[in-house]
């Protein structure tokens, strides 16, 4: 029988249009091999998911701070799909908690301990992730969909959105390296490849050629850097000299000032992945999901920086003239413990759910505003803190032992962040200068009406209360 004629009743497709009967005959790899790659994908998407958010603090440039948290969330969503992947064709032990290859893992390390925005950008995204493409590009070429569908589905879905990292990565690579970069590090670009070489590609599916490869970057091991960096752009990081929230719950105050502080409590997010990562750095020990969910959270956060920065292009405000404090997460990096740390952004967070003060409030600002954008902003940002709870709920919660308790064990942790706010103006590193009227002039400047004397004169800071308006009481 002529296998390219071959039909089904009445013409159909044979095997569901899956495949031609040629390709059904020709194609396939066995169990084993299927196995291998998928082990590889799942190492690697495992490692590179903590790998992109553990530099989320020390990242200086805010563009790939925000690339960082996506990226994170990428990897990290696509690990349980392969690792079930793996459990459906396989008895225990799976083997899924060990690096597969030690070339491999090396590779992961160096990129782990790139010394500079520079050196990381050149590392994963000309290096790793084209490497992880690859190799889910040759898997998917090389599956027999009808032996293999469950497998075809789960890495297609995958390297659609690794393609999306690549293609990000491309940008960032054109935009922030030069050729004197690229020469600097062609030694250690070279040493990737050698790397991969060394363990058969990404997906193992070449030969390898065997080499001793020694440790560069790596060879010191991985230190976390907890000290969160910011880009030239954000100026005056230790200011905190205007309460957002005061002026928010006064209501005398106009709704359509509050746009601009609503644009600042979201653009002010940006510490919330600078903090979180180094939560998710620094527990250890936790299962998987726990990682994969506090990803998914800190991507949320990094998103809602970015509706910040939206907010602010239309309103017309450059946001660089405003001071986007860092104390926060600064002061909880470097003086709580992880487990204080989670338990404040708990405590925080389930002060956002009362109607009157919380999330639903901001809505309503936006919503009395008559201002569309505001509105969508705010009902995402509050329509993720759902899932935010739960998180808390899931995680922390448990851990500290109760509700109740772990609201206040996270309300007294959260006072340590406070300590300094004279401190930094006697050390000179902020005036902690009331920048508001600056800024609401200039957006009524937009808006083309008079500045409004109440708002013109709003002047409070954080130095005698906090975000939740509860007195400060270290001062
Ligand atoms: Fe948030
Ligand atoms: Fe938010
Ligand atoms: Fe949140």
């Amino acid at each position: 029988m002529d296998t390219k004629s071959y039909t089904g009743y009445k013409g159909l497709p044979p095997f569901v249009n899956l495949l031609s009967v040629d390709e059904a005959l020709e194609k396939g790899q066995t169990a084993e091999q299927s196995v291998n790659q998928l082990k590889r994908f799942h190492w690697t998407l495992k490692r590179l998911a903590l790998i992109f958010s553990n530099r989320i603090t020390s990242m200086p440039i805010y563009e790939l701070k925000m690339a960082l948290g996506h990226h994170a969330h990428l990897c990290a969503e696509h690990v349980n799909t392969i690792h079930e992947r793996v459990r459906e064709m396989r008895e225990p032990p799976y083997g899924l908690d060990t690096a597969p290859d030690k070339n491999l893992d090396l590779l992961l390390e160096e990129i782990q301990c790139a010394p500079s925005p520079e050196a990381f950008a050149l590392g994963v995204y000309t290096k790793v992730i084209p490497a992880l493409t690859r190799g889910m590009q040759n898997s998917l070429n090389n599956i027999n969909k009808l032996f293999e569908h469950p497998t075809y589905r789960v890495i297609r879905f995958a390297l659609l959105e690794m393609q999306d990292i690549e293609i990000y990565g491309k940008k960032v690579v054109e935009s922030l390296i030069d050729d004197n970069k690229r020469e600097e590090l062609a030694n250690w670009l070279t040493f990737l490849d050698n790397c991969l070489d060394a363990c058969g590609d990404l997906d193992g599916t070449k030969d390898k050629k065997e080499q001793n490869l020694q440790a560069q970057f790596s060879a010191t091991p991985y230190q976390y850097d907890p000290i969160p960096q910011r880009d030239e752009r954000f100026i005056d990081k230790y200011n905190m000299g205007v309460n957002a929230e005061t002026f928010l719950l006064d209501r005398e105050q106009p709704a359509q000032a509050k746009l601009i502080m609503l644009c600042f409590k979201r653009i002010r997010e940006i510490d919330v992945p600078e903090m979180m990562a180094s939560i998710i750095e620094e527990t250890k020990g936790k299962p998987w999901n726990y990682y994969k969910d506090m990803i998914r959270q800190l991507w949320d956060e990094t998103r809602h920086a970015m509706m910040g920065e939206l907010g602010f292009i239309s309103l017309g405000i450059d946001w660089t003239k405003i001071p986007i404090t860092w104390a926060w997460s600064l002061e909880l990096n470097t003086k709580c413990t992880p487990k204080e740390r989670h338990a404040i952004l708990f405590f925080i967070e389930q002060g956002l759910m009362p109607a009157k003060t919380g999330k639903q409030y901001e809505w309503e600002v936006a919503v009395a505003a008559e201002n569309n954008l505001a509105k969508l902003i705010q009902d995402y940002d509050w329509a993720d803190e759902v899932l935010h709870a739960r998180i808390g709920r899931e995680w922390i919660v448990p851990e500290i032992g109760g509700q109740k308790q772990t609201m206040e064990f996270g309300s007294k942790a959260w006072d340590k962040a406070y300590q300094e706010w004279d401190k930094w103006k006697t050390d000179g590193l902020t005036e902690h200068k009331n920048w508001w009227p600056e800024i609401y002039a200039e957006a009524c400047k937009n808006w083309k009406i008079e500045p409004d004397a109440k708002v013109l004169a709003y002047n409070q800071s954080y130095k005698e209360s906090r975000a939740d308006q509860k007195e400060v009481i270290n001062h």
